[in-house]
């Protein structure tokens, strides 16, 4: 008799995630970036591979191991980011923005280090916005689910609905980032779902696993999919 596996519900789908905090270079030895640990796009890329998945982990700087199973590409900066989420993001099926990128960039990186003023004058750094790639990517889908975060630390819902409209998303999912546990390099997370035309839904605080689990099942919710 032959023995079936259980179908997994993301059998057959490609899920391109993004993590970690991206690197705005200044100069060869020093950059702008956040607070970003890259765990909660680790745990849905390891959580989208258990459910079936192929999944591609598109990672700025972390000190995280790959998940078994998984493709990691790792990139530096935002423009970076940007360039491989673009390549891969026609034959994936579900995008999940959970980068922190960059909002800006300095206007020139030089390509010296950049040495003290003799006078101990001021220093001013300029910067220039970086591209929004999920607003961008969102606006020219075909088929694909996409997924986006929002870090706040006030008016949640109200900026993340901002977000769920302004960048035409699926699913935004929202942290609260200044209450303790939640969102930047814990291993814990509480969050709201926001969906076009459906109540937020706000999860316990719980590990970032189960967190992107109840994400992902969300997703295949809403999508229907089945194990292709
Ligand atoms: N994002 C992006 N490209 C950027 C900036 C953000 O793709 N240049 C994505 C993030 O990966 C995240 C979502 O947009 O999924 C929201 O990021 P967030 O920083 O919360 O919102 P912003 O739109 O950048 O607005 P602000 O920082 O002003 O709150
Ligand atoms: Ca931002």
């Amino acid at each position: 008799q032959i023995q079936r596996t259980p179908s997994l519900p993301l059998t057959g789908r490609r899920v391109l995630v993004t993590a970690g905090g991206t690197r705005e270079a200044l100069d060869p030895v020093r950059y702008i970036t956040n607070r970003s640990s890259g765990k909660m796009g680790y745990a849905v890329a390891a959580a989208a591979r258990t459910m079936g998945a192929q999944v591609t982990l598109i990672s700025a700087a972390t000190h995280l191991r790959a998940p078994a199973g998984v493709q990691v590409l790792p990139v530096a900066s935002a423009a970076e980011l940007r360039d491989a989420v673009v390549t891969h993001f026609e034959a994936c099926d579900l995008l999940v923005m959970a980068a922190a990128v960059s909002d800006y960039r300095p206007v020139q990186t030089n390509q010296q280090k950049i040495k003290k003023p003799q006078d101990h004058a001021d220093l001013t750094l300029q910067l220039t916005e970086t591209t929004d790639i999920l607003k961008e990517l969102a606006t020219r889908k075909t088929h694909q689910y996409v997924v986006g975060f929002a870090a706040e630390t006030q008016n949640l819902l109200a900026n993340a609905q901002h977000k769920l409209t302004s960048k035409r998303l699926d699913l935004l999912v929202a942290n609260d980032v200044s209450q303790p546990g939640v969102g930047f390099n814990g291993d814990t997370n509480q969050v709201t779902l926001l969906r076009p035309d459906q109540a937020p839904l706000t999860t316990a605080l719980m590990s970032k696993r189960a967190v992107a689990n109840q994400i992902l099942t969300t997703v295949v919710a809403e999508t229907g999919w089945q194990p292709q």
